[in-house]
């Protein structure tokens, strides 16, 4: 198994999971799953600022194809949480007015630290998992979105909302993720160094490999506090 089949397979473990407990979307509450939206935003907004710390390590590769990727995926990223800010905004949700979610603080906290590490291939590794969870991301934000938009009522209003997870699911995350795992496709995890091939710079597959890991473990911990969160906050509502 290639190392980019093997970070794919924890991930889909990962995603599947997370995937089922927002199949059946009845059980939250419209206040939980509209909190739920902010703290996705909170991703968003600090994404730019990963890829381009993510971009600087990479020019510790011997050749310059994966600064390049992270350089394209941040300038396409530039704009984007400003969108999301006035996308929420037009259906009441103010993300000025959130209060700290410090499972959120942490997970951030914990994928900047694994950008920075200052290890390429690690930092590969890492990114490679985060964007493959975009697509994941995107695709529950956007049943979310509209299954709060049918409750609330909604209407136009929301047109913009539904275009932003619409945008990045029609390509945008999907070459995210493919760009990446370029690099990472057909090497040997166990291998302790692959070299330069074309493009493809020298990488370590087992610091990638666990690179990967580290991030999808940070996920997994914020998404299960998520929906803890999610869950509280809809008994809440039930009880009120
Ligand atoms: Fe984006
Ligand atoms: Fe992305």
């Amino acid at each position: 198994m290639d190392i980019e089949t093997a970070i794919d397979r924890r991930n889909g473990e990962f995603i599947n999971n997370a995937k089922a407990q927002l199949a059946d979307l009845a059980p939250y509450s419209t206040d939980a799953l509209e909190w739920l939206m902010m703290e996705h935003y909170q991703f968003s907004l600090a994404n730019t600022r990963f890829l381009a710390a993510a971009a600087e390590v990479a020019s510790g590769f011997d050749t310059p194809a994966v600064n390049k990727e992270l350089r394209r995926n941040c300038d396409e990223e530039d704009g984007h949480a400003p969108m999301y800010k006035v996308a929420l905004k037009d259906v009441g949700l103010d993300v000025e007015t959130r209060e700290e979610f410090r499972s959120t603080t942490r997970f951030l906290d914990r994928i900047g630290e694994l950008c920075l590490r200052g290890e390429p291939s690690a930092m590969l590794g890492t990114m490679f998992a985060t964007e493959t969870a975009a697509v994941f991301e995107h695709e529950v934000f956007r049943d979310v979105t509209k299954e709060v938009i049918a409750r609330r009522g909604h209407g136009d209003r929301a047109a913009p909302l539904v275009h932003y997870h619409d945008m990045h699911l029609s390509g945008i995350e999907q070459s995210h993720r493919d760009e990446l795992g370029i690099f990472l496709r057909g090497l040997d995890p166990a291998q302790p160094l692959a070299p330069t091939d074309g493009e493809r710079p020298s990488i370590r597959p087992p610091a990638a490999l666990d690179g990967a890991e580290q991030a999808i473990a940070a996920m997994d911990a914020w998404w299960s506090d998520l929906f803890d969160e999610l869950r509280a906050r809809s008994v809440c509502a039930a009880v009120a």
